[in-house]
């Protein structure tokens, strides 16, 4: 027997007869109505009239996908059913009804069976790629589920708003990509499950609140950042101006300035500065979660011997917790995700004018106002504009009649600034997420620059203010050097 006589003969003739059941029969019809779906989506969005709604993107996406496939897999399954139910009855036939090649009607249904595989084969294959392109796309980490709220809220403010969020997030590789896939699968039965979450805590699968930081799967720093940020192109020093409004009607304004030895990879190669120290080889063991408390720290100097600094409290003995080699992520810790204190936040809303400080107290009742307890951000956003008129109202109705606008405007600037850092929903409020970067709110760089940190040759990890920065004026009103320089 030839073999396409033999296929027909044993495969395609009892399949076209076991497939003449319901199962099998919904299969192909679910399969053809989302294959029919998505391609009306794709024309629709190749003619330009795409939805940028996530949730749409779920449903064409994640879900017709997977009933089209669903769809395919119940074909099989039909066939599978009936012939089991078929054999147990004894009615198996001892000969299928026939095919007849020259039957024209039959032709043509093969014809059909045959191109319908074709155009499902293609329309699998197209899913799939653009499923995972989408799941890629900053929209559906950042958008798709309110999980991600918080991160993608400062991350569309940040210097990386154009970076899509698997650059930093996922590694190189297929394994880290798989793995990711994986997470993200967890994550979103976390979120599906939610809602039932409250009914049996501990069993039901939820999400944590707030996200936890640090991210431990996080791919090495050096090997994210440096693929844009060269370590030799690094700057020397930097120059930082920060103003800062005292708590009085007049919301008095100071400045601080300080030169920062950012330093870097000079053209000799040599590691100078800030910058320059770190990128040597440091390993330290941090024994909280939150990677704050730093009690070991060992610095392999250029000539290779190793220098161990040991905080007071551990008397020459060995931390336990987790041991880390330190990089750009050690202390750039918000690198695209930075949340500000209400000081900081309502500090630079003043400096750069979006809340005016002509408007009397508005430091002091701007930042009581930030840091008050709101159930959701729609309670901050009624409450806090409302809070604002209700206090001039009250001390000094003289400002709402004649600057009504100013004071609607910070009202809805501090409703901004709260909306940026607050997220009740996920229990992220000010500090949730501390900034490494400097010493003053958090800990950062005294974790270790603590003055408490030796080692046995008596050295210790410098706690000198000049190490790290010039500070040409501190909390000054009009600060002398602001305006030698020209900046004032
Ligand atoms: C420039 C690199 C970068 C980009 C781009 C980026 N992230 Fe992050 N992300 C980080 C770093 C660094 C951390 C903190 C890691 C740590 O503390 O260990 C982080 C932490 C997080 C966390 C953990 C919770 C937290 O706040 O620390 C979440 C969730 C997150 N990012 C989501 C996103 C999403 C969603 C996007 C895209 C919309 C994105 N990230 C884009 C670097 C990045
Ligand atoms: C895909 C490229 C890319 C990657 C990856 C990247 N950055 Fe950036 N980074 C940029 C760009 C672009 C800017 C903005 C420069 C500007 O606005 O002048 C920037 C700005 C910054 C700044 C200065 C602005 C700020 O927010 O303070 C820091 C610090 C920074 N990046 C650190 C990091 C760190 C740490 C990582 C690794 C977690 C990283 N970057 C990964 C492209 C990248
Ligand atoms: C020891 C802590 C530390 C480490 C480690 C570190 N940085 Fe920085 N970096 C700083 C500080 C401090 C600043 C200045 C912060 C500021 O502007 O407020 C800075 C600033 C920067 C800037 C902005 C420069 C500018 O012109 O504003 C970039 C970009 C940057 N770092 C990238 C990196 C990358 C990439 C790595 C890893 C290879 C890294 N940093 C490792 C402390 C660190
Ligand atoms: C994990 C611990 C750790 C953290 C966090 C850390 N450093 Fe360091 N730093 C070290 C070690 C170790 C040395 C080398 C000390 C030595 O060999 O004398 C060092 C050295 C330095 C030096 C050189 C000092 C000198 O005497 O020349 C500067 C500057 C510096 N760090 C700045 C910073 C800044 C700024 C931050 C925060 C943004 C920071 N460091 C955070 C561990 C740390
Ligand atoms: C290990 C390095 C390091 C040491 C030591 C250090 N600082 Fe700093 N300091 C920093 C960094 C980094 C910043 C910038 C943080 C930022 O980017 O906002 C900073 C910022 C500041 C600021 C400005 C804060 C603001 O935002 O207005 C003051 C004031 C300051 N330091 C005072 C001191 C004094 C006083 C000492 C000495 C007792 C000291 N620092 C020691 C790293 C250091």
């Amino acid at each position: 027997m030839p073999i396409f006589e033999k296929f027909r003969e044993s495969w395609v003739r009892p399949a076209l007869f076991f497939g003449n059941n319901p199962v099998s029969l919904a299969g192909g019809a679910v399969t053809s109505a989302a294959g029919v779906t998505m391609i009306g989506y794709w024309l629709m969005e190749f003619f330009g009239r795409s939805n940028a709604n996530p949730y749409l993107g779920i449903i064409f996406f994640l879900i017709l996908p997977a009933l089209f496939i669903l769809g395919l897999a119940l074909i099989p399954v039909g066939i599978v059913l009936r012939r089991r139910a078929l054999q147990k009855a004894g009615q198996i036939p001892t000969e299928f009804p026939k095919i007849d090649l020259n039957d024209r009607i039959f032709r043509h249904g093969l014809d059909i069976v045959l191109l319908a595989t074709i155009v499902n084969l293609l329309v699998v294959a197209i899913a799939s790629y653009r499923g995972a392109a989408y799941m890629d796309s900053p929209q559906f980490c950042g958008q798709s589920c309110h999980v991600m709220h918080p991160e993608y809220t400062a991350y569309r403010i940040s210097a990386h708003s154009h970076v899509p969020c698997v650059e930093c997030h996922i590694g190189s590789g297929a394994s880290s990509y798989f793995a990711a896939k994986v997470n993200g699968t967890k994550q979103l039965i976390e979120v599906t499950f939610h809602p039932f979450a409250h009914l049996a805590p501990k069993i039901v699968p939820d999400y944590p609140t707030p996200i936890p930081s640090p991210v431990t799967s996080l791919r090495p720093a050096r090997e994210i950042c440096e693929s844009c940020h060269t370590p030799a192109k690094f700057v020397g020093e930097k120059l930082l101006v920060e103003s800062s409004f005292a708590d009085d009607v007049q919301n008095t304004e100071t400045q601080t300035v300080l030169v920062l030895h950012l330093g870097g990879e000079d053209s000799l190669s040599h590691l100078t500065g800030i910058h320059g120290v770190h990128l040597g080889h440091i390993e330290y063991i941090a024994t909280d979660a939150g990677r704050t408390t730093i009690p070991w720290v060992e610095r392999t100097n250029p000539d290779g011997t190793k220098t161990v600094f040991t905080a007071s409290v551990l008397n020459g003995a060995m931390p336990r917790g987790e041991r880390r080699v330190m990089d750009c992520i050690d202390c750039h810790n918000r690198a695209a995700h930075t949340f500000v204190s209400a000081e900081d936040a309502i500090n630079r809303a003043m400096a750069d004018g979006a809340i005016n400080p002509d408007l009397p107290w508005i430091h002091k009742e701007g930042l009581a106002l930030l840091k008050a307890n709101y159930a959701s951000q729609e309670e901050a956003n009624a409450k806090i504009p409302a809070g604002l008129e209700a206090f001039y109202r009250a001390s000094n109705p003289a400002v709402l009649s004649t600057r009504a606008a100013l004071v609607k405007a910070a009202g809805q600037e501090l409703v901004t600034l709260y909306s940026e850092n607050v997220f009740p929903s996920m229990k992220v409020t000010w500090g949730t997420h501390p900034n490494n970067i400097g010493h003053i709110e958090y800990p950062g760089c005294f974790r270790c620059h603590d003055g408490d940190h030796s080692a046995k040759n008596g050295a210790s990890i410098t706690q000198d203010c000049a190490a790290c920065h010039n500070l040409l004026a501190v909390d000054e009103a009009k600060p002398k050097v602001l305006s030698d320089i020209g900046m004032q």
